[in-house]
């Protein structure tokens, strides 16, 4: 095995994506007809007798862009992963479009269905390139020792040019993901994740660390992202929140307390008095 090979072999292993069982193709089963790409569902968690999440209800539209706010402890992650099938809720559906139960899924076929997610810990390898590293997280297909064995199709290279292009680090493609900045690396991993086409892209607290510029740039990323993926956003950065807010929805105690736009949580007394007063 080549270095290369060794790595997607460390990956498979680590359940981020998988090279060798072909992925079932469920994009083309995602039935969005009545608008709702994602569909929460009077969903509950508890962890030893307390409520993580309390009835739940959450419909995500089809390339839209959601932000998530609430205080800490409101149950923002812990939805997460219930969407991604980390954790099993109690009680309450997930159905991703209206034909697929996220609950009959497992956490890797919900992955390679077509739903990232961006952890906090970097998944970036940083002795690669950022050319490699977007190579090695490119789709595979059912021909996977043909991906394997064979160099890029002229396909897989148009869409890590695009993605390049995407995440702002074109002409980085030839660094070491190592030396890349805090910022940079983030994107880079969001790139990783578009290598894999999602339908739904979860983020939670993307900016944390980051400098104003990168904070900016990490905005206009996500905010172009929309439409063609749907994105949700958990952010506590209350003006990054502003800067891309279309819909937002407000968690408290494991329930949503507010849904609107930004302008409308923030006057509203409930959403003042529990988290944007602080
Ligand atoms: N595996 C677990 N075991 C026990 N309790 C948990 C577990 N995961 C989460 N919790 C609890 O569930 C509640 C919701 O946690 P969660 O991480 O979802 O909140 P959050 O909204 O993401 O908060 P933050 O803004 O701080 O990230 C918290 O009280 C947390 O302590
Ligand atoms: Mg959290």
């Amino acid at each position: 095995m080549n270095p290369l090979e060794q790595l997607r072999e460390t990956w498979r292993r680590d359940q981020v994506f998988d090279f060798v069982q072909p992925a079932p193709d469920f994009s083309t089963k995602v039935d969005t007809t009545h608008g709702p790409i994602l569909y929460v569902e009077d969903v509950s968690v508890s962890f030893d007798g307390f409520k993580a999440l309390n009835n739940l209800n959450l419909y995500i539209d089809d390339g839209e862009l959601r932000c998530i706010i609430g205080p800490n402890g409101a149950g923002k992650t812990t939805m997460m992963d219930v969407i991604t099938g980390k954790t099993r809720p109690d009680t309450g559906s997930v159905w991703f479009g209206q034909r697929m139960n996220l609950l009959k899924l497992s956490e890797h076929e919900i992955a390679r269905g077509g739903i990232g997610r961006k952890f906090q810990k970097p998944t970036i390898f940083e002795a690669l390139s950022v050319f490699e590293n977007l190579e090695l997280a490119t789709a595979s297909n059912k021909h996977v020792w043909y991906t394997l064995n064979k160099s890029l199709t002229g396909e897989q290279l148009d869409r890590i040019d695009e993605v390049l292009k995407l995440i702002g680090l074109k002409e980085q493609f030839r660094m070491e993901a190592g030396a890349l900045s805090h910022g940079q690396k983030q994107w880079l991993e969001i790139g990783m994740l578009l290598m894999q086409n999602p339908r739904v892209l979860l983020v939670d607290e993307p900016v944390a660390g980051m400098t104003g510029e990168e904070v900016e740039h990490t905005a206009e990323l996500l905010t172009s992202l929309a439409g063609r993926h749907s994105v949700i956003v958990v952010e506590h950065d209350m003006a990054f929140v502003r800067s891309i807010a279309r819909k937002v929805t407000v968690l408290h105690q494991g329930s949503v307390l507010a849904e609107g736009t930004m302008d409308q949580v923030q006057n509203d007394p409930r959403v003042v008095e529990v988290y944007l007063g602080e």
